[in-house]
């Protein structure tokens, strides 16, 4: 076998088996580098104690006085390093009575478990099915990696939920926001999306886009 063709197996094989391998045991985040496509550097395991892997805080309700009335209180890797490089997160949702966690979308995938109230929720597919619930206390959903997805709180009283995704940092894009908060010129927008421009201008001035 020519040796170009091997170098190009050997290359693959790494690269399948560095998603499941790995030569340290953790690598908690050290913020005094720049992260990269697979997380931050790892800190001197010499200077880290339990605190490290430690998180305080998701047994405290947000604040929800916002425009969705939601709060998101998140174990992501700037306020939890320990799950630097361990495609692992947690969060906590607070979600005021009428609130929303409004449309978005992440990277990855993400699991839902309720703990207190009633919401709807649910993900649109890339063929554009609706998948939707309503959810109750102990109940589970999945939304699927990269698909569009939202909570609604339809009970009488606040919701709390406990959010999981597979990456450190999963990342959030709110479409609302997205297209209110930039500075694409409202006639741009008014053509990407068939809005018309009173409803640009309204989600412009809400989230902070010019133009
Ligand atoms: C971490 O440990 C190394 C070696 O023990 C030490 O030189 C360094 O100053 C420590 N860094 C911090 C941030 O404590
Ligand atoms: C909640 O957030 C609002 C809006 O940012 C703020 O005015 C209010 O003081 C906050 N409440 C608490 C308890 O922090």
């Amino acid at each position: 076998m020519e040796l170009s063709k091997i170098c190009i197996i050997f290359s693959l094989l790494v690269s399948f088996s560095s998603a499941t391998t790995s030569v340290v045991d953790f690598c908690v985040a050290d913020f005094n580098f720049p992260v990269t496509p697979a997380g931050y550097p790892c800190r001197n395991p010499a200077n880290l104690t339990v605190d490290d892997f430690v998180f305080s805080g998701l047994g405290v309700a947000g604040n929800t006085s916002n425009i969705f009335n939601v709060a998101v209180t998140s174990a992501f890797d700037l306020t939890f390093p320990a799950v630097n490089g361990l495609g692992i997160t947690l969060a906590r949702l607070d979600i005021g009575v009428g609130g929303v966690v409004p449309i978005h979308s992440h990277r990855v995938s993400e699991v839902i478990l309720v703990t207190e109230g009633t919401i709807i929720a649910g993900f649109i597919g890339s063929d554009n099915t609706a998948y939707f619930k309503t959810l109750n206390k102990g109940d589970v959903m999945i939304f699927p990696h990269t698909l569009l997805h939202f909570q609604v709180n339809v009970g009488d009283s606040p919701a709390v939920a406990f959010v999981s995704l597979n990456s450190a940092n999963p990342g959030f894009q709110f479409i609302t926001t997205s297209i209110g908060a930039n500075n694409l010129p409202t006639e741009i927008i008014q053509k990407i999306t068939l809005f018309d421009a009173a409803q640009v201008q309204k989600v412009k001035k809400l989230f902070g886009g010019t133009n």
